[in-house]
């Protein structure tokens, strides 16, 4: 039997919500997810990141419209536009959303990556923006209290639900223990 605490069982609750609610998120506490954020770890500690936080809903609109599967950010709270120095920096932008999400989650607020492609598309979304030529942007997270209960089960994105599997690998197929491909 694993040990598990609410804390650990917390972090494993977090799932896309794609599906949000009309109910706007409070400045205070919009503030302390990027506090949150801001605090996250990278490389040499370069913080090689800035975001733009984008709640205007024509802007919000326009987004939903730069990559394949990023339609429900038009319904969203927020959108936090994640502008890293450089594609080298991936790793960290990884990192940087994932804390987001955890933040907006111990506030009850669900959220989402959404991708801006093709290339195309997130050179679109700097324009709009206003942001440099030289950053690499391609994530955004989209935030909001879940529509409802349901939201935080299932993919609603129309036609996404089918492309994309629910749940988790078991824990042997995803641990190797000393060497790589050793299962216990
Ligand atoms: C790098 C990356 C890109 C993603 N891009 C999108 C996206 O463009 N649209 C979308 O709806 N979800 C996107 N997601 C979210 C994944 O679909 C989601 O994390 C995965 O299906 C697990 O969802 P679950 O936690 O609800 O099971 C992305 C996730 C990652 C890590």
């Amino acid at each position: 039997m694993t040990p598990s605490n609410q804390t650990t069982r917390f972090l494993g609750s977090l799932r896309a919500v794609r599906r949000f609610s009309d109910r706007a998120i409070a400045d205070p506490v919009l503030r302390d997810i990027l506090e949150a954020g801001r605090r996250t770890g990278s490389s040499k500690n370069t913080q090689p990141w800035q975001i733009v936080v984008v709640r205007d809903r024509e802007m919000l609109k326009r987004l939903s419209e730069l990559g394949g599967f990023a339609g429900y950010i038009a319904a969203a709270q927020v959108d936090i536009v994640l502008v890293m120095d450089s594609a080298n920096n991936a790793f960290d932008c990884g990192r940087l959303a994932e804390r987001l999400m955890l933040a907006a989650w111990t506030h009850g607020i669900g959220s989402n990556i959404a991708s801006l492609f093709p290339d195309e598309n997130a050179r679109k979304a700097k324009e709009l923006l206003g942001i440099p030529d030289g950053r690499w942007v391609r994530q955004t997270v989209a935030f909001g209290y879940p529509a409802d209960e349901k939201a935080t089960r299932v993919s609603s994105t129309p036609g996404m639900g089918a492309l994309m599997p629910l749940g988790r690998k078991p824990l042997g197929e995803f641990v190797s223990w000393e060497h790589y491909g050793k299962r216990a």
